[in-house]
């Protein structure tokens, strides 16, 4: 717990002085900066190779810093006490008097904000005076990071700091839900929609939308960078073959998300296991279907994504 403090007090120390810092966070290591400062957010997209058109999400641990930002409404109060701190990422209407960073939300009207539950970020965010700004910790289209060594294998020595917190338990980014008006799901996520739809008592649907200006939407995404191959029932001899079920017969380049059939913990393997592919020199992908229910619809989304070349 000392250890952790220290690098907490590294953290902030290094944020204070518009520096980036790579952050844990439940779903996916985040890549940090002040979001009331244009220097410090300006050095995430340079970091990311990110285009500027693309927003980026705020992270607080507390609600009262939200409501100096953003305009909050019954929905989010519904979400928030039911999910947060989770894998939820709400869109707002951004306050006029709000601090935060116009690079931040490109020039929008709109916020899109979370409650990150990573009890090393929860804490390091109680000890700032802002709130941070945290895309994926990865280069722009890559594959998003599930703990310290992936951050290090995305950014080298051009990062100063990584905040270890352990594996991410979720392993998916958060599900996104614009609330400026009717409930719109932008992005599946770490949490099912179904539940969402329960607390809202409406139902929700996500509609894949073509159109690469919705931001962060654009069809090739979340690529290990090597080609993939979907609802594959038996894989080539020089395929890296991913499973969602435990076969009986062993074969050295099966790779398991799940031992049977569980899609929660195959989310959260999902970003490792091709990572792991990845590391090991594989030139091709080949994956099972894979339940097309609850997580399995992100495992789908994100899958289809980082097929497209
Ligand atoms: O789980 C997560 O959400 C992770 C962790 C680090 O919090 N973050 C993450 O950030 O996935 P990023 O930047 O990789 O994806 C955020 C998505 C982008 O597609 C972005 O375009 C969208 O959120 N977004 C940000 N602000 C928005 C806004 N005001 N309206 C609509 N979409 C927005
Ligand atoms: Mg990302």
């Amino acid at each position: 717990m000392k250890k952790d403090l220290s690098n907490i007090k590294k953290a902030k120390y290094l944020l204070d002085n518009n520096h980036c810092v790579a952050i844990p966070t439940e779903t996916v290591y985040g890549l940090a900066a002040n979001a009331y400062s244009d220097k410090a957010t300006s050095k995430i997209f340079k970091l990311k190779k990110r285009p500027k058109s693309n927003p980026l999400i705020v992270h607080y641990s507390r609600v009262q810093d939200l409501r100096k930002d953003c305009e909050i409404n019954s929905n989010f109060q519904k979400l928030y006490s039911k999910f947060c701190p989770g894998p939820l990422t709400f869109v707002l209407k951004l306050k006029k008097e709000s601090k935060i960073s116009k690079n931040v939300t490109n020039m929008k009207n709109t916020l899109a904000v979370r409650f990150p539950k990573n009890l090393v970020t929860r804490n390091l965010l109680s000890y700032l005076k802002y709130p941070l700004a945290a895309p994926s910790a990865n280069i722009y289209t890559q594959l998003s990071p599930v703990s310290k060594k992936d951050v290090k294998e995305e950014f080298g020595n051009k990062l100063k700091f990584i905040l270890d917190g352990g594996n991410s338990k979720v392993g998916l980014e958060s599900t996104i839900i614009n609330l400026v008006n009717k409930p719109r799901v932008l992005r599946l996520g770490g949490l099912d929609i179904k539940k969402i739809s329960k607390v809202l008592k409406r139902k929700l649907n996500y509609k894949t939308i073509k159109s690469t200006k919705v931001p962060g939407q654009s069809k090739f995404h979340y690529s290990p960078g090597i080609p993939i191959r979907l609802n594959v029932k038996k894989h080539y001899l020089d395929e890296a073959f991913v499973l969602i079920q435990k076969r009986k017969k062993f074969d050295k380049n099966y790779f398991y998300l799940s031992k049977n059939k569980n899609l929660k913990e195959a989310g959260k393997n999902l970003y490792k296991t091709l990572r792991n592919i990845k590391r090991l020199k594989f030139k091709k992908i080949a994956v099972e279907k894979i339940p097309n229910i609850g997580i399995g619809q992100t495992i789908n989304d994100r899958l289809k994504r980082a097929s497209k070349r």
